[in-house]
């Protein structure tokens, strides 16, 4: 059995997991195995006694190694979050003064990440499966587009993702990847992070996979590659002996070496937690399946979903009522991805007329089940249960 129950607190298959606030079953969990962590200490008590630098040294370089022969990218480019990882992207792709088009059902950081490196962010709708409807950004392109940026919502890599991909080959637009969500996943034996110019991922304390705080740029681009690394170091280049010379813009997105640590043990492991959520995913599916008031959101044909999230609609039910009572028995909704889309924020307030149905529909009517790799299955059936017994009601 991968997942003990330890010291540590980790849940193991059939032990239900009882926390100190009345949280019987959180909406995450990260996993380390007593291997990992002493490997992590280990290296990390190495790295304290004055062995190897702090920041941003050879275990960096060595998880950046991994990940992208893990993608299948030539190249990867790690950082201090998803969001300056994308933000890398656009600056090292100049997309300055130039119109970007993203869905409006995204976290925040991906417009931030634009609008950070003077782009300028244009809301499309999303499909039913909440990633990029194709047809709709379609529409949305202009003379001034640079690129459309597509985000794996949940871990889903949507069908439109190789429709959009031709559409910017068609057009010599950029193809980015908001892979944040989507370590793991891929359409057609593709990899999330492998199908455009350059992808972001997030290690944030939520993921599939974590560091804490952390994040990676994917890319076959070596130009890309020399600018981005550049740029997380404040756009410096060596120049003969010296670095103190600023050939761009940049900034500190350094990678510590812990978050490196944990990075590499998290990677080494990433199958087994995919290959757990996936049978979470498939008991939800058993139990949920003959209840006619939801639908749910499954992967595409030949497609593999990490379940960042399991994500379900409800079609007839007040959200925030199941939301209440789901808590009231000891259990903890998973985060929405995401429950105000960007075009509907305050902060846009130009863009707050624009109509997207899809996005709105979807964005209103989700919910997010409880999904973790140690999520034992009489956890999961007791949270089908629940929410068949609430949604009755
Ligand atoms: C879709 C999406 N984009 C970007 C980010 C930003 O990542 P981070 O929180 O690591 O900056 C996140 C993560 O929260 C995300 O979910």
């Amino acid at each position: 059995m991968p997942w003990q129950v330890t010291p540590a607190g980790v849940t193991c298959k059939g032990i239900s997991l009882q926390t100190s606030n009345g949280v019987k079953i959180p909406a995450t969990k990260p996993y380390f195995s007593e291997e990992d962590i002493a490997f992590i200490t280990e290296k990390f008590r190495e790295i304290l006694q004055g062995k190897s630098f702090l920041s941003n040294g050879q275990y960096v370089a060595q998880f950046e190694k991994e990940f992208a022969a893990f993608i299948g990218t030539k190249f990867a480019v790690a950082c201090n979050s998803g969001t300056s990882a994308l933000e890398l992207i656009c600056r090292a792709l100049d997309i300055s003064g130039k119109e970007v088009i993203l869905p409006s059902n995204t976290f925040m950081a991906t417009a931030n990440a634009i609008l950070n490196a003077g782009g300028i962010p244009v809301f499309a709708d999303c499909a039913d499966n909440m990633c990029l409807d194709e047809n709709d950004v379609i529409k949305k392109i202009t003379q001034n587009t640079i690129a459309i940026m597509q985000v794996h919502i949940g871990g889903i890599v949507s069908e439109s993702t190789l429709k959009l991909k031709k559409i910017c080959d068609d057009r010599k637009l950029y193809f980015i990847e908001d892979a944040a969500q989507a370590h793991g996943s891929s359409l057609k034996n593709i990899k999330a992070g492998a199908f455009g110019v350059a992808a972001g991922f997030s290690f944030f304390s939520t993921k599939v996979m974590t560091t804490g705080e952390g994040g990676m740029v994917t890319t076959n681009d070596e130009m890309l590659v020399e600018k981005m690394k550049a740029m997380r170091e404040f756009g410096k280049v060596k120049q003969d002996i010296y670095i103190n010379y600023h050939k761009y813009m940049g900034y500190n997105w350094r990678m510590p070496e812990v978050a490196a640590l944990l990075g590499l043990r998290q990677l080494a492991s990433l199958g087994n937690f995919i290959k757990r959520r996936n049978e979470i995913a498939k008991i939800y599916d058993q139990e949920l399946k003959e209840v006619s008031s939801i639908k749910i959101i499954k992967p595409e044909a030949d497609s593999i979903h990490n379940y960042f999230k399991y994500i379900i609609i409800l079609k007839d039910h007040d959200r925030r009522t199941v939301h209440k009572e789901l808590e009231a028995r000891g259990i903890q909704p998973s985060g929405y991805v995401y429950e105000l889309p960007l075009h509907k924020q305050p902060v846009f307030p130009l863009a707050n007329d624009l109509k997207l149905p899809t996005t709105e529909y979807v964005s209103a009517h989700h919910f997010c089940l409880p999904i973790f790799y140690g999520m034992a299955d009489e956890d999961v059936k007791f949270v089908a249960q629940s929410l068949r017994e609430i949604l009755k009601t």
